[in-house]
């Protein structure tokens, strides 16, 4: 890849997802767009820069944007998100006697996150399926469909899942030999796509009420300092006072405009809006 195909892709990268790939790492960009090429039918990268340039919400921009997220999640990640829930947050808001509960897990990825969050209220909610709402979105529209199907390898439900949940709430296929979530999971969750950096995001979220919790894990790292605390401010928009939100374990919320305060859970810390 040229130089200036290089800068310019980079610049139209942050400009649409906030997304930082730094000057030393072409290699980066190289690698993860050249699948593109086969199923586009491009012949080399240089080409495949210009067709995003001359088009840049076509297909293949969309496609050139989901090849650099990186979707890595799990089930019940780091595990002490969900023990908050179920054993401060929401006990917390049945106390305040709230009848629905909002969660808003905003950078979803494939749906791990927000299944998790599905099955905990299951467990611990009178009536769980019926009162909570979960929202889902993530850039990346190829990882919002595989959330949407819910459908998920054994090594998937293998990484994080405890086998009774598995037992409780998927539902094996002999034939394709995988695990499909259950109806009353999928009926809790709602996918979207959305970008965390677009301010029609907060427009978007509203729609669905003020949430009570909101999942912002292990994205904020992909952004600039100023991109995060606008990042912050907008999630604060859409959020009750008194609300939590749970960042990646290493990643500290500042907004120019909102203001948390550190709550400690297991040690770790999680945010509430003020
Ligand atoms: C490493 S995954 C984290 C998934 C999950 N939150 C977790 O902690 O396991 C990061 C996700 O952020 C998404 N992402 C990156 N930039 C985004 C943006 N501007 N708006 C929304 N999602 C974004 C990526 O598509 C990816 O799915």
């Amino acid at each position: 890849m040229r130089e200036q195909e290089f800068h310019w892709f980079r610049g139209f990268l942050e400009k649409k997802s906030g997304i930082i790939i730094t000057p030393d790492k072409k290699y980066l960009i190289q690698s993860r767009l050249q699948p593109l090429l086969r199923s586009h039918a491009i012949s080399d990268l240089n080409k495949l820069v210009d067709c995003v340039r001359q088009s840049e919400n076509s297909p293949v921009a969309s496609a050139a944007i989901d090849a650099m997220t990186t979707n890595e999640t799990l089930f019940f990640r780091d595990q002490y998100p969900y023990d908050a829930l179920s054993e401060m947050i929401f006990p917390e808001l049945l106390k305040k006697g709230r009848s629905t509960i909002k969660v808003w897990s905003c950078a979803a990825s494939r749906g791990q996150e927000a299944y998790s969050i599905a099955m905990v209220a299951n467990e611990v909610l009178p009536q769980g399926q019926h009162m909570v709402k979960i929202l889902g979105t993530d850039l990346s529209t190829e990882a919002i469909a595989y959330a949407k199907a819910g459908v998920y390898s054994e090594v998937e439900v293998k990484r994080g899942m405890p086998a009774k949940r598995l037992e409780r709430f998927f539902n094996y296929d002999d034939k394709a030999k995988d695990w499909r979530v259950s109806s009353i999971l999928k009926g809790m969750v709602d996918f979207q796509t959305g970008n965390l950096t677009d301010d029609g995001l907060v427009m978007q979220a509203r729609r669905q009420g003020s949430f009570d919790v909101v999942f912002l894990r292990n994205v904020l790292i992909y952004f600039t300092v100023e991109e995060r605390k606008k990042v912050v401010d907008r999630i604060a928009k859409t959020m009750h006072k008194g609300g939590y939100l749970i960042t990646g374990a290493a990643e500290i919320p500042s907004g120019n405009e909102s203001e948390w305060e550190n709550v400690r859970f297991q040690g770790k810390r999680l945010w509430k809006l003020l």
